[in-house]
């Protein structure tokens, strides 16, 4: 290996997100969810009007978060059947690379199977360059390389904006994790994953001994990139008295596949208070704690009635305090959810709040006659 190799031996150092794409069942109403729920633009859309034939899609923007949502034309393509299998689920977390092809190679030699070569796409705003990768379940990593292109998104993409003026703007920031559930005993496997392909290192791990409660349990493991930008915990199920809620989700989901997107915000109250005044719904959390938060975390900034009122969750490390809420499903089977995240100084997941978290997810299992 030369010295100018080695030098760039990590060419996944420098990574940040680009976008999530969904495939769904209806990407036109789609859209209209997010946008209307969770106040994104739309920028971009690509379809027959636009010479793609078998699909649709429309990107979607806030701040730094870039969602596209993607629909088939066809009664039998892979997206089709990536929803007829999967439900509406998260099929690609795309990252945005400074070299395309020394990403890809990386990933290839540390054991990762291509789906797309290194291609470039071009048209009149320029070239953009990408490639594609399997990870866990149906789900893929596309690397994206932008500095040749200043178009709206990509080639195959016509410009159109619209907002959905009544729609309350909650300040939603950027992807601050997203999360993979695998299935049993695979959490090692995944984790090994993206140490040897994208050269990322552990950051945290919890055992069911951390995050269980009476009837259900998950190993989780954090792996994350040396700037902690992109961060992929995984997740396994693990025995308790009932069916864990990964378990549940795999039999639902019909596989490994994103469990939750973490968006970050810098004021969690006034994006909840948005979030709900367009119509969004968020777990619950027993009342009881409230009554145990002070206790448990500590003095923060917010008054702890500010938070009781909205059921947004607080946890701390040596580092600070974080908030986070979470919200019910966003499609049919109980699969994909969002969280809320502010971080003050804290690099927790919320390991102090799984128990208090499980216990409200099991409310909702109990309703759905699955625990
Ligand atoms: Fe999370």
């Amino acid at each position: 290996m030369s010295t100018m190799t080695e030098a760039r031996s990590n060419p996944l150092a420098t990574i940040d997100w680009d976008y999530i794409e969904f495939y769904v069942g209806n990407a036109k109403q789609a859209a209209h969810y997010y946008m209307s729920a969770f106040g994104f633009d739309r920028v971009a859309y690509a379809g027959p009007e636009t010479g793609v034939k078998d699909r649709v899609s429309y990107v979607l923007v806030q701040n730094k978060l870039r969602f596209v949502l993607t629909a088939s034309l066809l009664p039998d393509d892979a997206i089709a059947q990536h929803v007829a299998t999967h439900g509406d689920g998260v099929k690609d977390i795309a990252i945005a690379v400074e070299d395309v092809r020394a990403a890809w190679e990386m990933a290839v030699r540390g054991g990762a199977v291509s789906l797309l070569e290194p291609t470039v796409v071009e048209d009149e705003h320029g070239r953009l360059i990408k490639a594609t990768i399997a990870t866990y379940g149906d789900t893929v990593h596309t690397f994206v390389q932008r500095d040749g292109y200043r178009g709206i998104f990509a080639p195959g993409f016509v410009e159109d904006r619209r907002s959905i003026a009544g729609s309350h703007k909650p300040g939603l920031q950027f992807i601050d994790h997203c999360v993979g559930n695998v299935g049993w005993g695979e959490m090692d496997r995944w984790g090994d994953f993206y140490a040897a392909v994208f050269g990322f290192s552990q950051l945290v791990s919890f055992d069911d001994g951390d995050i269980s409660t009476e009837y259900t349990a998950l190993k989780s493991k954090v792996m994350t990139d040396p700037r902690h930008r992109v961060k992929f915990p995984i997740n396994e199920p693990a025995r308790g008295k009932k069916k864990s809620q990964i378990e549940e989700y795999l039999d639902f989901y019909r596989g490994s596949g994103v469990q939750h997107i973490a968006i970050r915000t810098d004021d969690i109250a006034a994006t909840i208070d948005a979030l709900a005044y367009n119509g969004m719904e968020f777990l619950d959390t027993p009342d009881s704690y409230y009554d145990m938060l002070e206790e448990r975390v500590g003095t923060i900034e917010e008054a702890v009635d500010t938070l009781r009122k909205r059921r947004i969750l607080v946890d701390r490390d040596d580092l600070g305090y974080m908030l986070q809420i979470f919200t019910k499903p966003l499609q049919d089977r109980p699969t994909v959810f969002f969280e809320i995240i502010q971080r003050k100084g804290s690099l927790s997941f919320g390991k102090g709040n799984f128990k208090a978290l499980f216990v409200s997810i099991e409310k909702e299992q109990e309703k759905r006659g699955t625990l």
